[in-house]
């Protein structure tokens, strides 16, 4: 088909035409329940709330079973989240659920980043599942979706208002969960404080812009009753697992020297309005609102953390291959300046070092001129001490070589003239006075 024809085509309304007789599309409804009952549902709830608020107890009530519980201690250095998952059966629809528990929250001194471990975790199973859908051999199919579908927030039913460690842990989680807020141990507050209760939380809530999950009402079937319960929040529940009689029925209460408080009957507390809401009505509208609301933002902001957009900047459209092709060419025209800049640090680091060594070797060069000056300096003065050494030598030979002749001669006059000795004594008396007497010999 052409182009244009293809465009004419797209842009043509739509026709309804009337069928001639059963087709059986009609069952595509069935088909897509008895596919999702096959494939089991997945439904993760938070629980936070200061350790000893009652969430073990609560979820043991809303599921009428007894989950794993160990109780938390006081001392925990800072907040740690712990999931368990239990997979339950009712008729023949499989839910497997996950509970994670905030422990130690609110335990610690310095509370001030005692949301962060709670935003983490639930931004690690939002990135777990991006990491699943940009696989290019991805299974969704049978992937465990540990995204947090509801967060159950338990207020500590003190009676007066919200703590700060509250509202600033609900306005951090508001964009990444829905935040069913209620309030614990509901039956330590007295009905007319608990109505006041309500109301002051709700007003906290609102003027702090804590955005909490509103029951939808747009869909015909549930919006009255959702509408209603909706005036309802923050629920006050009370949690038990024990059984009491009743009349003459077993309930679940707590039982008190004073009376019993039931936790099903709805004008003790909001137990069951609370699971009416989150099992029975809105289950389904949590996961999707998890899906569509909160996980598309937590993408949206990756994917364009990540330089991709939808549009370019004259709002035209803008494909990811595109978006691939752009990114591809800012790389690489990123890497070749790193290249360059780091070839340009390679040179300057090359002729630092040539600049440092010649003045290395000029430095050398200089030491070994003032020794060699030094050097001859000393060779020259011990030449001329040679040559003083050898005229002294010389002279000294030179009188040696008199004074031998001077002596041989006298004692060859000595020996010729023995007969004139006496004269000869008067002669050597008679000397001229220039000339001494020395050890025998005589000298002038
Ligand atoms: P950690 O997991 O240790 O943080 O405690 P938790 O928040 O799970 O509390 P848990 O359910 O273990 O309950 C702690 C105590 O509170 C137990 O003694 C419960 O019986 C009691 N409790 C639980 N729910 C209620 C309630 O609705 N009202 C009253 N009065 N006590 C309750
Ligand atoms: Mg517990």
């Amino acid at each position: 088909m052409a182009a244009t024809d293809l465009e004419r085509f797209s842009n043509e309304e739509k026709r309804n035409l009337s069928l001639g007789g059963h087709v059986g599309f009609d069952s595509l409804p069935d088909q897509l329940v008895s596919k999702s009952v096959a494939q089991g549902f997945s439904f993760n709830i938070l629980c936070v709330g200061e350790t000893g608020i009652g969430k073990s107890t609560l979820m043991n009530t809303l599921f009428n079973t007894t989950f794993e519980t160990e109780e938390a201690s006081h001392y925990e250095p800072a907040v740690r989240l712990r999931p368990r998952t239990y997979d339950l059966q009712e008729s023949n629809v499989h839910l497997k659920l996950t509970i994670v528990d905030a422990v130690g929250f609110g335990d610690q001194i310095n509370k001030d980043e005692s949301y962060r471990p709670i935003v983490d975790y639930i931004d690690t199973q939002f990135e777990n599942y991006l990491q699943e859908e940009l696989k290019i051999r991805r299974s969704l199919f049978n992937y465990h979706d540990t995204r947090i579908h509801v967060c159950l927030y338990f207020i500590t039913p003190t009676g007066h208002s919200l703590k700060s460690l509250d509202l600033v842990a609900m306005k951090k989680l508001d964009s990444k969960v829905n935040i069913i807020p209620i309030i614990a141990k509901a039956d330590t507050i007295s009905k007319s404080e608990l109505h006041k209760f309500k109301i002051k939380i709700m007003s906290e809530l609102v003027s702090n812009g804590v955005q909490i999950y509103q029951f939808p009402t747009d869909d015909e079937a549930v919006a009255e009753i959702n509408s209603v319960m909706n005036a309802h929040l923050p629920f006050a529940v009370v949690g038990s697992i024990e059984e009491v009689k009743v009349g003459n029925k077993m309930v679940r209460a707590r039982q008190y020297p004073w009376g019993v408080v039931q936790v099903e009957n709805e004008s003790h507390c909001d137990f069951v309005k609370l699971r009416e809401m989150l099992i029975r009505v809105n289950m389904e509208d949590l996961r999707e609102q998890t899906h569509t609301r909160h996980y598309e933002l937590y993408r949206r902001c990756k994917l364009e953390e990540m330089g991709f957009k939808d549009t370019d900047p004259d709002s035209q459209p803008f494909s990811l291959q595109e978006t691939y092709e752009t990114k591809r060419k800012e790389f690489l025209c990123e890497l070749q300046r790193k290249e360059e800049e780091m070839r340009q640090m390679f040179v300057n680091k090359v002729k630092e070092t040539e600049s440092e060594l010649k003045e290395k070797e000029r430095e050398l060069h200089e030491k070994f001129e003032h020794l060699k000056r030094i050097h001859q300096e000393e060779k020259r003065k011990v030449e001329e001490k040679r040559r003083e050494l050898e005229e002294e030598m010389n002279a000294f030979n030179r009188r040696k070589v008199a004074v031998e002749t001077l002596q041989s001669q006298s004692l060859q006059a000595t020996s010729q003239q023995p007969l004139k000795k006496d004269k000869d004594k008067k002669n050597f008396f008679s000397l001229p006075s220039s000339c001494s007497i020395t050890s025998g010999r005589y000298v002038n």
